[in-house]
This record gives C-alpha cells, sequence and structure tokens, in this order.
C-alpha cells in the first residue's frame, strides 16, 4: 500500500484521497481528486502479461466510437515512461507499464442471481453485441490452445501432476482437447475478444447500461471467435459457483439470438466452453504446485470443480450428437 500510494503520488500533482478497489489480479484504487473520481489500475508486474499488446488494444478501443457508450473513457496507459494514449504528451510516468488510468463509473457489479433475470440476460447480450460488432481490431492473436491450454499442460507436467489428478483423468482431458481443437472454427484474421467475459467484468450503469471492463485477456481469437466469449460466463459458474444451470444458460442464448439477430451455434458455443474449462483446469493444476500450502486446498478444489464440469458437459454434447 505504501508503495502503491508512492505510485499515486505520481500520477496526482493535487491532494488526493485513494481507496483500495476489488479485483482479481491488479492492485485497484479508487481516487477522488477535488469533485472527480478516477480508478486507477497499479499491474500485476508479472512477465507473463504482454504489456504492449493489452497498451495496443485499450488504444483501439480508447479510439472506437462504437463502443464509447460501454467501456469508462481511458485517460492514461503506461509504457515506457509514456502516455500512450496522448502521444504528443512530454510528460514522463516513473511508473510500470501497464499502469492505467480511466474514468471512474458510478455502477454495481453485476450480481450472479440477475444471471436469471431474462432483462439483464438481454443487457449482457447487448453489451457484447456492441462489443463484437464494434470493429474494434486488437493486436495481438489470441488462440486458447497455443496460447494458454498446451502452454500450462506443458508446464504442469513438469510437476507431480498425478498427485492432483488421476492417469484416466489426464487422458480424458487430452482427448478433449484434441476434440475441442478439431470442432471449433480457425480464423487466421482472427476476431476481437474479450476472453474474460465472467460478470465481475460486467458493471450496472445508473441508465440502465452495461459496461464491460477489463480487457486484460483480449485479443484476436482465432479459434471459436465470439463464441468463446459467449459461453465464457457458463464456464466461469464451473469454477465460482453458483453454477449456472443448463437451462438458464439456454435462455441466455435464445436472449443473444435475439440480440445478434442470428441462431447462435451451439454446437460452437458449448466447445468453445471446453476450451475455456481446460484453459481454466491447467492453469489451476499450476497455481496449486506454485501457491503456499494454505492455498493450496482452493486450487485443488478449483481444479477438480472443472474436472467434474468438464466432463459433465462433454458427456452430454457427446449423447446430442450420437
Ligand atoms: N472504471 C471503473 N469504475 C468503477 N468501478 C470499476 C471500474 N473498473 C473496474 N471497476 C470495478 O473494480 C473491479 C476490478 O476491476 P478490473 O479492471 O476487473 O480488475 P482486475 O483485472 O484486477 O480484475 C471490477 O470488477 C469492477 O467492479
Ligand atoms: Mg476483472
Amino acid at each position: 500500500m505504501k508503495k502503491d500510494l508512492q505510485y499515486l503520488k505520481k500520477l496526482f500533482s493535487r491532494p488526493f484521497h485513494a481507496k483500495r478497489a476489488g479485483g482479481q489480479t491488479n492492485r485497484n484504487y479508487i481516487v477522488a481528486v477535488g469533485r472527480k473520481k478516477f480508478f486507477v489500475r497499479l499491474p500485476w508486474e508479472s512477465h507473463v502479461m504482454d504489456r504492449r499488446a493489452e497498451g495496443r488494444n485499450i488504444l483501439a478501443l480508447s479510439r472506437n466510437k462504437k463502443i464509447r457508450c460501454i467501456v469508462p473513457k481511458y485517460y492514461l496507459y503506461v509504457l515506457s515512461r509514456k502516455n500512450i494514449l496522448n502521444p504528443k504528451g512530454k510528460t514522463s510516468y516513473d511508473l510500470p507499464d501497464g499502469t492505467m488510468m480511466v474514468e471512474y463509473l458510478w455502477g454495481k457489479e453485476f450480481p450472479a442471481s440477475f444471471f436469471q433475470q431474462k432483462r439483464y440476460q438481454r443487457a449482457l447480450a447487448k453489451t457484447l453485441y456492441l462489443f463484437h460488432t464494434s470493429g474494434v481490431r486488437f493486436s495481438n492473436s489470441y488462440n486458447p490452445f497455443r496460447d494458454e491450454i498446451k502452454k500450462y499442460r506443458m508446464e504442469a507436467f513438469r510437476r507431480p501432476v498425478q498427485k492432483l489428478l488421476d492417469k484416466k483423468t489426464i487422458a480424458q482431458l487430452q482427448t478433449l482437447e484434441t476434440q475441442a481443437h478439431r470442432c471449433l472454427l480457425s480464423s487466421k484474421r482472427g476476431v476481437s475478444t474479450h476472453n474474460d467475459v465472467i460478470l465481475q467484468n460486467f458493471l450496472l450503469g445508473k441508465k440502465g447500461t452495461t459496461y464491460l471492463l477489463d480487457f486484460e485477456y483480449a485479443g484476436l481469437n482465432t479459434k471459436g471467435g465470439i463464441f468463446y466469449d459467449l459461453g465464457y460466463p457458463l464456464r466461469d459458474s464451473f469454477f465460482n459457483p453458483p453454477q449456472i444451470s443448463k437451462k438458464t444458460f439456454e435462455r441466455f442464448l435464445i436472449e443473444a439470438d435475439a440480440v445478434y439477430k442470428k441462431k447462435l451455434d451451439r454446437n460452437q458455443i458449448y466447445w468453445s466452453v471446453i476450451a475455456a474449462l481446460l484453459v481454466g483446469i491447467w492453469w489451476g493444476v499450476l497455481r496449486f504446485f506454485d501457491a503456499p500450502k494454505r492455498e493450496q486446498p482452493y486450487f485443488s478444489r478449483y481444479v477438480q470443480r472443472g474436472v467434474k464440469g468438464l466432463l459433465a458437459l462433454a458427456a452430454e454434447l457427446k449423447k446430442k450428437e450420437s
């Protein structure tokens, strides 16, 4: 916190009041300066994140007119001491790459129980539709198999994986990985997707606006495209209960069909959920081994939930296909 305050002081010349905000990975602050409020993200300083790609994506978002009503105004994104959102600016920022300052949005988090309600299902679908049709073009390609599953799986095999997953389960995971890879449509050019469509990354604004936040994992999806985003809330609910029931999710998809003005390909959506579950499972395995002992039960449960959900969903898909 002390270090963070030092960082914040470099951003504001006037006196300010900072309050810690929530979030999964970064250190976020709500900063009040006079009557104005800002949301500042101090980045999780990790070599895994490609801040250059994220910075270029934020620049693309900030320049896109169509998306303006569902994202905050972006004021600052630091890369190599420069605010890349103001290329002509001369100020040098002695702050880590990925430090970001955006408009503070008045609103509340999206409660999981709202996902069952038709009007919120439609609001979510509308926000995703606006983003998917905005024409915003991200800078990095994103293939969940290449960039996540395979990477994590290979890394996991350097650890005693059998402690967490038995042989049969490992074989099932690999079969499903091959099947999902085969079933998901590929696109060379890629489609701009968010890739972390969890309910905590939406914000319900005052006038019914549903904002989309946190483009940390965004990229040009080459496997699954928009279906990857559409399936993501279901995927996340396996890891972080309450689990969304199949019936509720199907109702959400009917709303999404209406918003996208076409019947969305269920097969692609469910195979995307499978791929996204595999991402989470292998990520969880790695986290299990790298976490301090007291946090291991959490990741063990996380992985078991993912596996259970994955196998149940895969069995259902198979039943439908036969
Ligand atoms: N511009 C904003 N205005 C108000 N609240 C925000 C804003 N951006 C994010 N939040 C809140 O802070 C939480 C964490 O922000 P997020 O960007 O998702 O960080 P993380 O990458 O750490 O998850 C969000 O879930 C949301 O509730
Ligand atoms: Mg987030």
